[in-house]
């Protein structure tokens, strides 16, 4: 019952408010307590569709800022004539050079939200969930500048809690947040590097 309280309250809000996906309030909760977007900066965020996650970050780093968005899904032409914005129908994995995203240096922060499909097997979704996690981390090399900032959404499981472990030592500081509008049933929650080492 209670969940659907949750769920009912955000997806009004951000009906409300005019946002593409209540998945807004995770990513306005995890800025205003880490502070990983600021003006100007250049981000990209990684499944971005339907595109809350943009309209946040578009008003946060203002005219002098860039977000890119990629996503499998087909283009969201709500998302076309926003200034600061740029969207790609694009997997990921399949962008060997950053001049694909027609940048020429990588990003301040990189955001996902990615989820796999999922099988609705446990064990299986929890090594997909975990597959995806290890690659885009893989990534950053390639993503994310010197000092720049990082947040993923990661399913919880042992296996993963034990790779985190592991990749804390790239971030200055690292932090697990499960925002207030994440169902509570769900096992979800996000990882907020600050500050990447490279
Ligand atoms: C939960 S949704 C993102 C919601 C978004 N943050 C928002 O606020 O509107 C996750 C997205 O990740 C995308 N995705 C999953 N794997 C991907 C991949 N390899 N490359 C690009 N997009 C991917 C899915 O298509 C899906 O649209």
């Amino acid at each position: 019952m209670g969940n659907f309280k949750v769920k009912d309250h955000y997806f009004d809000k951000a009906k409300r408010e005019n946002y593409l996906a209540r998945s807004i309030y995770k990513l306005e909760e995890i800025d205003q307590r880490y502070k990983v977007l600021k003006p100007g900066m250049q981000v990209v965020d990684l499944g971005y569709y339907p595109g809350s996650w943009i309209q946040y970050t578009s008003k946060v780093i203002g005219d002098e800022g860039r977000v890119i968005g990629i996503d499998i899904q087909e283009v969201n032409t709500k998302l076309s004539g926003v200034k600061n914005v740029r969207i790609y129908q694009k997997d990921i994995f399949d962008i060997s050079d950053l001049a694909q995203l027609e940048v020429s240096q990588a990003f301040d922060c990189v955001l996902s939200d990615m989820a796999p499909s999922t099988t609705g097997v446990q064990s299986l979704d929890q090594i997909r969930s975990l597959n995806l996690v290890e690659s885009v981390f893989a990534l950053l090399p390639k993503f994310l500048l010197p000092g720049g900032n990082f947040v993923i959404k990661v399913f919880d499981s042992q296996n993963a809690q034990n790779y985190l472990k592991e990749q804390k030592n790239l971030f200055n500081e690292f932090h697990y947040l499960k925002p207030k509008s994440t169902r509570s049933v769900s096992k979800e929650f996000f990882v907020i590097g600050k500050n990447f080492k490279a």
